[in-house]
């Protein structure tokens, strides 16, 4: 994404052009940027060989899981719905794990006929329930055992998985005792352990602290496990200001780890693949002045996109077209809609701008569209995707009479 001409562009095409053609709120994704996440990702651990399982809920649209499957990529769902997603999308069932505390039994019974690469088990009820479905179905079920290695993953609280205090995974006792019964049972298969310890990660240390807990408890289970899976988490730079993670240290810890086991890491990254990679373009509806800031009142709103609302997240917001004035206000960018969370930023310094003008919120391509809802009976937007510099509808614009 850059400036040509003044004019926020993606692989060449101005995105002026690309609101105007399909109309605002508008996600706009880009495929080279996509595909450089992708390399880039598989660059910082060479040596590793890990099994790459994009995470679904951060992006479930079917064209982007297509694109991403091309790139010899699996899936990590968290539901029976994504896991259709990624099997329509052409992801192999053998490349695909599912995590979540609660699985249902239908779900868990579809995820085995499906002969799913792993079922990240997080509790010992939902192993009973796969031991009597496996049973039932005389099959063999491979599942990994969800560990929480209780590690601060120092970002968002809201976003941390890996404390005791959290509902994810079980912890090392009742993890040992998991094992011993897989290990007893004719229908279980144990193949993995897996740990996530939360999401936008930008410093090694917390990852460093899991390896070596996930370590600890290996030698306690006196098991060698097929897979390891290391969960996602890898965290990208929203501001300027953001420091980056060191990917080098942490895969040179991964490859000590891998010195003393024999198994192979998995992945399941979806910020850092996907997030760069979108934009939401919107247009400014009013702009109003009050007393110490001016409101830019855009035609996107909290239903579009939910992270700043939800977590305060800060997100970059450019013009789509350039100028050299600059206001000396402080300007709100906000949604029409009827909540005081619905705000995307402050900021200072902003150029001079007008209603009608455009805007793109940038790095909106994780936990963008997947988190959107029809809130204030909004219709949901419309997703375009930019490859070899054309623009193709991935999804459609939700009519209104779809939900009215
Ligand atoms: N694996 C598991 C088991 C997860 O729970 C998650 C994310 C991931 C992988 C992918 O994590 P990533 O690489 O994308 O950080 N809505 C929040 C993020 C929630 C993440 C939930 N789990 C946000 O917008 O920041």
């Amino acid at each position: 994404m850059k400036y040509i001409k003044n004019i926020l562009t993606i692989d060449k095409i101005p995105l002026n052009k690309v609101a105007k053609k399909y109309g605002t709120p508008a996600y706009c994704y880009s495929f080279s940027e996509l595909k450089n996440n992708i390399k880039q990702f598989k660059n910082n651990f060479k040596g590793i060989n890990p099994l790459i399982c994009f995470s679904v809920k951060s992006n479930s649209n079917r064209r982007i899981l297509q694109e991403i499957k091309n790139f010899n990529i699996g899936a990590d769902v968290v539901s029976k719905g994504e896991l259709i997603k990624a099997i329509k999308s052409g992801i192999k069932p053998s490349k695909i794990v599912f995590s979540g505390v609660g699985k249902t039994y239908h779900e868990l019974e579809f995820a085995i006929k499906k002969k799913i690469l792993l079922i990240n088990v997080e509790s010992e009820s939902e192993l009973m329930v796969i031991e009597k479905i496996a049973k039932l179905k005389k099959k063999i079920v491979n599942v990994g055992i969800r560990l929480n290695p209780d590690t601060d993953a120092k970002t968002i609280k809201k976003i941390s998985t890996g404390n005791i205090g959290n509902k994810f995974g079980v912890n090392e006792i009742e993890f040992l005792k998991l094992t011993k019964f897989c290990k007893s049972s004719r229908f279980l298969n144990m193949k993995c352990m897996s740990v996530h310890i939360g999401s936008q990660i930008l410093d090694y240390r917390p990852y460093k602290k899991m390896l070596e807990v996930v370590d600890a408890v290996i030698k306690k289970s006196k098991y060698e496990f097929d897979y390891i899976d290391l969960g996602g988490g890898m965290g990208i730079s929203y501001e300027k200001k953001n420091k980056k993670l060191n990917y080098k240290v942490y895969s040179s810890l991964i490859k000590k780890f891998l010195k003393k086991h024999k198994t192979r890491i998995i992945f399941e990254p979806g910020r850092s693949i996907i997030a760069s990679a979108g934009i939401l373009i919107s247009k400014i509806t009013y702009i109003k002045r009050s007393k110490n800031k001016v409101f830019i009142i855009l035609d996107c709103a909290m239903n579009d996109f939910m992270r700043p609302a939800l977590y305060g997240a800060k997100h970059e917001i450019l013009p789509i077209t350039k100028n050299t004035k600059k206001i000396n206000k402080t300007l709100e960018f906000v949604g029409p809609i009827c909540e005081t969370t619905d705000t995307f930023s402050k900021l200072n310094n902003f150029q001079s701008i007008k209603e009608g003008d455009l805007i793109g919120i940038m790095n909106t391509g994780a936990y963008g569209m997947s988190l959107s809802s029809n809130y204030n009976v909004r219709p949901m937007p419309i997703e375009i995707l930019i490859k070899n510099s054309k623009s193709f509808v991935i999804l459609k614009r939700q009519k209104l009479n779809e939900i009215t």
